[in-house]
C-alpha cells in the first residue's frame, strides 16, 4: 500500500531521531511491501525563524491532507523568554488542536532489560505495563479566559480548566475500547474532591462505563495515583485522565521504564480500531533536548516505536507495529544500548548507530 505522511522534525534533537524513525519507516515499507510519500515542514523554533510562527497555516493544511503526521521535538532556550509573543510549543498547540487529535496515548512498558535502569526497585517495577490516555485538545491547555494583566495591586494570571460532557465522553471512551483490548481494567483519574470539571468528569465517566460491563472501571484521584504509580505500578491497565494530570503523570511514568529515551506516544483523533483509520501525530514524548543537538547521542527508540504505533492506529498495519516492537526487544537483548540507558557489559551505540541495528534487524526478519 502507499501512504501519505507529513514529517515534522522541529527543534534540537527532533531531526536526530526522526531520522532513525524514517530510515526504519522505510525498511518496514521495504520489507512489507508499502511505500511512503513523505513531505516535510516546519514547526517550533524552527518555524519561528523561517516564518515568524511556530506552525503556518500552510504547514497545518499539508498536515491535514496526510495519513498521519511524524514529529520530533520543538523548544529550545533561545525561545523561552516569558514576554515572548510566539513560542515553539503553540505549533504543538496549533496542530493538536487544528487535527482534532484529542486522544494521547502514553504506553508504559518496562523492557525487562532495563530493570535496572530505572531508579525504582526492581521487585516493584518488574512487570510495568499500562497505558495512560491524556486529554489532549481542552483542559488548563485550551480554557479560556487565559491571560495576564496588570491591576491596581499587581500583576494577575488566569487559565481555566474546562471540559465539556461531549469532549469527556469521547476521551473516556477510547480508554474502555483500549482496556478492553487488553487487561479490561480502566482507571480514570481525577481531583473530583477539590474541582468542579473534575466532577463532571466523574459523573460522566460513570454514566459511559454502563456500556462496558466487561471493562472494571475505578476512579482515583490524581495524588493518590502519582504516589500508586510508583509504589505498585502493576496495578494500572489503562489509565484515563485529563490534559494537565496526564502531562505531569506521564514524565513521572517515564521513570518506571528506565528512561524516557524509550517512551513513544500517539495522539489521535479517533477510537482507534482495525476497520477505520484515524489521523494521528506520533512523536517520542521526551523533548528537544538542545544540549544532545546534533551529537550522535540521543536515544531513537521513542521516535523507532512511535512509528510502530503510528502503523498500529493511523494505518492498521498491526504486524508492521509488532515487527517494529519485537526488533526493538531483540536488539535490547543483544546488549545494545544508547547512554541514557548503559549498563555495565554492554555496548553504547550513538542515535545512528542504534537505528541502523534496529534497521538491520527487521530486513533480516523471516
Ligand atoms: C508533552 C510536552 C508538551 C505538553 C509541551 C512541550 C508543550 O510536555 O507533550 O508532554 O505539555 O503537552
Ligand atoms: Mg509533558
Amino acid at each position: 500500500m502507499k501512504f501519505k505522511l507529513a514529517v515534522l522534525p522541529g527543534d534540537g534533537i527532533g531531526p536526530d531521531v526522526l531520522a532513525e524513525g524514517i530510515k526504519n519507516l522505510e525498511a518496514v515499507g521495504k520489507k512489507f511491501g508499502h511505500s511512503f510519500e513523505l513531505t516535510h515542514g516546519l514547526i517550533g523554533g524552527v518555524a519561528i525563524d523561517a516564518e515568524g510562527t511556530a506552525l503556518s497555516e500552510d504547514t497545518l493544511e499539508m498536515c491535514r491532507s496526510k495519513d498521519a503526521v511524524l514529529f520530533g521535538a520543538v523548544g529550545g532556550p533561545q525561545y523561552d523568554d516569558p514576554t515572548a509573543k510566539v513560542r515553539p510549543e503553540d505549533g504543538l498547540m496549533t496542530i493538536r488542536k487544528g487535527l482534532g487529535l484529542f486522544a494521547n496515548i502514553r504506553p508504559v512498558k518496562l523492557f525487562p532489560q532495563l530493570i535496572n535502569s530505572t531508579p525504582i526497585k526492581p521487585e516493584i517495577v518488574k512487570g510495568t505495563d499500562f497505558i495512560v490516555i491524556r486529554e489532549l485538545t481542552g483542559g488548563l491547555y485550551f480554557g479560556r479566559p487565559k491571560r495576564q494583566w496588570t491591576t491596581t495591586r499587581g500583576r494577575r494570571a488566569v487559565d481555566t480548566m474546562a471540559y465539556s460532557e461531549h469532549e469527556i465522553e469521547r476521551i473516556v471512551r477510547v480508554g474502555f475500547e483500549l482496556a478492553r483490548k487488553r487487561r479490561g481494567k480502566l482507571t480514570s483519574v481525577d481531583k473530583a474532591n477539590v474541582l468542579q470539571s473534575s466532577r463532571l468528569w466523574r459523573q460522566v465517566a460513570g454514566e459511559v462505563a454502563k456500556d462496558y460491563p466487561d471493562v472494571k472501571m475505578d476512579n482515583m484521584l490524581v495524588d493518590t495515583c502519582s504516589m500508586r504509580m510508583i509504589q505498585s505500578p502493576t496495578y494500572f491497565d489503562v489509565i484515563v485522565t485529563e490534559n494537565t494530570f496526564g502531562d505531569i503523570i506521564t514524565d513521572e511514568a517515564s521513570t518506571l521504564t528506565g528512561s524516557m529515551g524509550m517512551m513513544p506516544s500517539a495522539s489521535i483523533a479517533g477510537v482507534p480500531s482495525s476497520q477505520s483509520r484515524v489521523i494521528g501525530l506520533y512523536e517520542p514524548i521526551h523533548g528537544s533536548a538542545p544540549k544532545y543537538k546534533g551529537q550522535n547521542k540521543a536515544n531513537p527508540i521513542a521516535t523507532i516505536l512511535s512509528v510502530a504505533m503510528m502503523f498500529r492506529y493511523s494505518l492498521s498495519l498491526e504486524k508492521e507495529a509488532a515487527a517494529i516492537e519485537n526488533v526493538v526487544d531483540a536488539v535490547l537483548n543483544e546488549g545494545y544500548r544508547t547512554y541514557d540507558i548503559m549498563s555495565d557489559g554492554c555496548t553504547r551505540l550513538g542515535t545512528k548507530e542504534m537505528g541502523d541495528a534496529i534497521v538491520k534487524k527487521i530486513m533480516a526478519q523471516s
